[in-house]
């Protein structure tokens, strides 16, 4: 598959067929799953689920038969490997036809995490239902595009700098410029596209402006997932190695450092 094609045809899918998937796409999912990694090598552990007869719900989706619910073990990096994996499976999903959509908050977690037997020390981050969408978006899922301006993303000037926060990136390289498209087409919790990148030669140190309103809703940090994200992008198209290497540069305020890839 050509993965900026999937990225850039991808979209949250909120209203469904009702027709539910084939054991055939069921058993693609599965085997896809199994071979799923990412650089923080914390496993990310997924299970397809039959919405209907485990009472599974949200009160923004229509349609939908299945659910992916995924755990991982908490602790440093939980997120962004939560992140990083689940957008392999969201983006495979989207190359054999099926929609998705991440979902932290409009999901009632109590039941979710029972059907996932979460146990002391896991986290069950993000859901999405899975199916094919139906031919017209829902009401609900109409204004609640509108409401986020989700078909909006900030321009790049705002998000990729050259050595330092004050200096827009310029690309030269082909594969680079897709590879920074493709970070800022990515999905993130209420569309704020937390993804900053600095670019300092062959490292490109990405960091995390996060919304403080987000961050004090709870123990975790839904936008480190959005960063999971981006990073999953950026190596799917450059194939760069991720590590932590903070740099130290002055950072603009509530922005901090998450990790480097090096291509
Ligand atoms: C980590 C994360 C959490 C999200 N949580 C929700 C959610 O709880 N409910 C929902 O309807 N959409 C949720 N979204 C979807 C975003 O609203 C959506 O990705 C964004 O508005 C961009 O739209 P698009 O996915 O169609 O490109 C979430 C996305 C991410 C990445």
């Amino acid at each position: 598959m050509d993965i900026m094609e999937i990225i850039k045809q991808r979209r949250s899918v909120r209203t469904f067929d009702g027709k539910g998937i084939t054991p055939e796409e069921q058993q693609k999912l599965y085997e896809y799953v199994q071979q799923i990694k990412n650089p923080y090598d914390i496993p990310v552990h997924f299970m397809l689920v039959d919405a209907r007869s485990e009472g599974l719900f949200s009160p923004v989706i229509e349609g939908e038969q299945f659910y992916i619910i995924a755990k991982v073990p908490g602790g440093p990096h939980s997120e962004e490997a939560f992140g990083y994996s689940f957008e392999q499976l969201v983006l495979y999903a989207c190359s054999i036809g099926l929609g998705t959509t991440w979902m932290a908050g409009t999901l009632d977690r109590k039941i979710f995490e029972k059907v996932a037997d979460l146990q002391e020390g896991e986290m069950m981050y993000c859901v999405t239902p899975v199916g094919h969408a139906a031919a017209a978006m829902s009401e609900t899922e109409q204004k609640m595009r509108a409401g986020i301006g989700a078909d909006e993303r900030k321009p790049a000037a705002e998000l990729f700098f050259d050595k330092d926060f004050a200096t827009p990136l310029a690309v030269e390289e082909e594969k680079l410029k897709t590879a920074l498209e493709a970070v800022r087409l990515g999905p993130s919790a209420v569309n704020y596209q937390p993804w900053r990148i600095v670019r300092d030669g062959k490292a490109f140190h990405f960091y995390e402006t996060y919304n403080k309103a987000l961050h004090e809703r709870s123990e975790w940090d839904v936008q480190k997932i959005d960063m999971g994200i981006a990073l999953c992008h950026f190596i799917g198209l450059t194939g760069g190695t991720c590590s932590l290497s903070d740099p130290g540069l002055a950072c603009p305020e509530d922005t901090q450092y998450i990790a480097t890839v090096t291509v």
